[in-house]
């Protein structure tokens, strides 16, 4: 039985997916945390009785507000992974370096291209005919940690941005959960969990 959390900034779609996914598992997600207290993700947290960790970074160095998650985590402690998903802040190392290969992170893009915050504008606007979503691990960088999948569809002739958006989400609703399942199932082959 593995213990993981989630990090989101905004609409929360991947989360909400997560959460229904591992409520039948046995498998527990144990906090939601934010940079957003009033983000539609922290909303659907506090709707569900899913722990909140709230931490607005404010004007602080990402180092202090790590910190400050850091010490509120404690006491969900142990975590076994970590998934980001829609989390609009990059980690720094003290985040990073403390939990190795423990967080993955999911981008709608065909990484190493698009990466950062406008990746589906960025992927629609090119010319490329393959699109598609990458789940990879955390490392400091933006977007660049070792890739673990990568799911691509080609672009229909004609396609409005709307619709390339409503394809990459699917894709990222269906494919992130399994992904941390299996991830987790591997841990617990590896490791003895709890
Ligand atoms: C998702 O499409 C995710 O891939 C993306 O933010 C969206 C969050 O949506 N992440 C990034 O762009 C990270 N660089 P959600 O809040 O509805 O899950």
């Amino acid at each position: 039985m593995a213990r993981f959390a989630v990090f989101a900034s905004g609409r929360g779609s991947n989360f909400i997916e997560i959460h229904r996914f591992f409520k039948n598992t046995a498998h527990t997600l144990v906090a939601l945390i934010t940079d957003k207290p009033g983000c539609p993700a922290a909303d659907y947290a506090r709707e569900h009785s899913i722990p909140l960790i709230a931490v607005q970074y404010g004007k602080r160095n990402r180092e202090e507000a790590e910190r400050e998650i850091l010490e509120k985590l404690e006491q969900f402690m142990p975590i076994d992974l970590f998934v980001l998903a829609g989390f609009m802040r990059l980690l720094t190392p003290l985040f990073v370096n403390r939990f190795p290969n423990k967080i993955i992170n999911i981008h709608p893009s065909l990484l190493p291209k698009y990466p950062g915050a406008h990746a589906i504008s960025e992927s629609y606007a090119s010319r490329d005919t393959m699109l598609g979503v990458t789940i990879h691990y955390v490392d400091t960088g933006m977007d660049t940690g070792e890739i673990i999948v990568q799911e691509q569809f080609e672009r229909g002739p004609g396609q409005s941005i709307e619709e390339v958006e409503s394809i990459i989400h699917s894709i990222e609703h269906r494919l992130y959960p399994q992904v941390i399942l299996s991830i987790v199932s591997e841990l617990e082959k590896q490791e003895a969990l709890h």
